[in-house]
């Protein structure tokens, strides 16, 4: 397709960054791993040494980060205030204060707002996070819910990290409950989206489900 937005949404460990690069690449487009962007604040939060209880010290710092976010599907990498974050956003700490950081109004309103004019400004995109269909892109030209048991995903993610599964599912069961909960733009399916259950499938066939569905839309 000449121009197309797709939405990838769903909770941790469902195969969202994998299949997104995978299909931003397929469709020669680029790729926005939302994600990272509450990951990289979150880092600033944590060297600001700001109390996670005080929304309003986390939106300041917000506010003064200045993110620069990759777009490469192949290689993304993050800044912040242009410090390289690639490592330290993937790490225990970050990821254990990103849900508390993330659940701050002012703070979705500013990466919203980023991730809005991020997607504007591109020809093809596909956009990964948990609010992508429901509030970021609603227009978008493809809705995908992607899901996997818990199971599933806690082998993939400890796989991944080399982590001890038992813990990774605690984690991942931890941060969807924090993320379906908050008040401010939740995790959930979305009306309108297609929801892709990945346990026991492989990444090309998720890939490939994907396209068919951006080709049959088309
Ligand atoms: O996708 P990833 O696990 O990197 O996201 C980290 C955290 O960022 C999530 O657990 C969630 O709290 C937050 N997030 C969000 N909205 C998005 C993307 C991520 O709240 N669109």
């Amino acid at each position: 397709p000449a121009r197309c937005v797709v939405a990838v949404d769903g909770p941790s460990g469902s195969g969202k960054s994998t299949v997104s690069r995978r299909l931003a690449t397929a469709l020669d487009g680029v790729y926005l791993d939302t994600g990272a962007m509450y990951r990289a604040v979150t880092w600033a939060v944590l060297q600001a040494g700001v109390d996670l209880q005080d929304p309003e010290a986390i939106a300041k710092i917000a506010q003064e980060t200045e993110l620069s976010i990759g777009t490469d599907p192949v290689a993304p990498h993050f800044f912040a205030n242009g410090t390289n974050v690639d490592g330290p956003i993937r790490g225990p700490e970050v990821t254990g204060a990103v849900s508390a950081v993330a659940a701050v109004p002012a703070v979705r309103r500013l990466l919203v707002e980023q991730q809005r004019a991020l997607i504007a400004g591109t020809v093809r995109i596909v956009v990964e996070g948990r609010d992508i269909s429901s509030v970021v892109a609603p227009d978008a030209d493809l809705k995908v819910y992607l899901t996997a048991s818990a199971a599933a995903r806690a082998q993939r993610r400890s796989a991944e990290d080399a982590t001890d599964v038992a813990a990774t599912q605690a984690d991942l069961a931890r941060r969807d409950r924090l993320d379906s909960s908050r008040a401010t733009d939740p995790l959930r399916q979305a009306d309108d989206a297609v929801e892709v259950d990945t346990t026991g499938m492989g990444i090309d066939e998720v890939v490939s489900h994907l396209l068919d569905l951006l080709n049959s839309k088309a």
